[in-house]
């Protein structure tokens, strides 16, 4: 298999890394660089499970080649927490509001809200719900979920969630 060396960013650690050209962004993230946070459930784009940041924008790993991320910055699950283990406003509120079960989906729900809620921080339910609607949970029913945005949203506008 034809196989090429990349460099990119991963979580603020810059990777140099030899990949088969076949290989998604995602399998280049679990097998290459053993970030396992990063899930793959349907593989073609549709749960959402893959979500990462590519430039600070939400990607589907299992649609883009790992090749294709030459030079860039990506940010993982992993990379969502403070270098202390701090975790972000977003984590913090998925745990207080029970915003996941069985956690396959949360961390490509996790990195799609990062960036939406950095675009939208005023997001109501609705833009919330639209903002996730590419985005498979077989377990919440997505009301905690939306809790918890909503409560993280309000956190990072400097006010207090309940
Ligand atoms: S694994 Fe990528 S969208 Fe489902
Ligand atoms: S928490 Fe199980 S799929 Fe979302």
């Amino acid at each position: 298999m034809p196989k090429r060396r990349i460099t990119l960013t991963v979580n603020g650690k810059e990777h140099s890394a030899v990949t088969e050209d076949r290989y998604s962004l995602a399998d280049f993230l679990r097998h290459g660089l053993g970030l396992t946070g990063t899930h793959l459930g349907c593989e073609h784009g549709v749960c959402g499970a893959c979500t990462v940041l590519v430039d600070g924008q939400a990607v589907r790993g299992c649609l883009m080649l790992a090749v294709q991320a030459e030079g860039c910055q990506v940010t993982t699950i992993e990379g969502l927490v403070g270098e202390d283990g701090t975790l972000s406003p977003l984590q913090g509120a998925f745990m207080e509001h029970h915003g996941l079960q069985c956690g396959f989906c949360t961390p490509g729900i996790l990195t799609t809200l990062t960036a939406y809620l950095r675009d939208h921080p005023n997001a109501d339910e609705p833009e919330l719900r639209e903002a996730l609607s590419g985005n498979i949970c077989r377990c919440t029913g997505y009301d905690t979920i939306v809790r918890a945005a909503l409560a993280a949203a309000e956190t990072m506008r400097g006010g207090t969630a309940s």
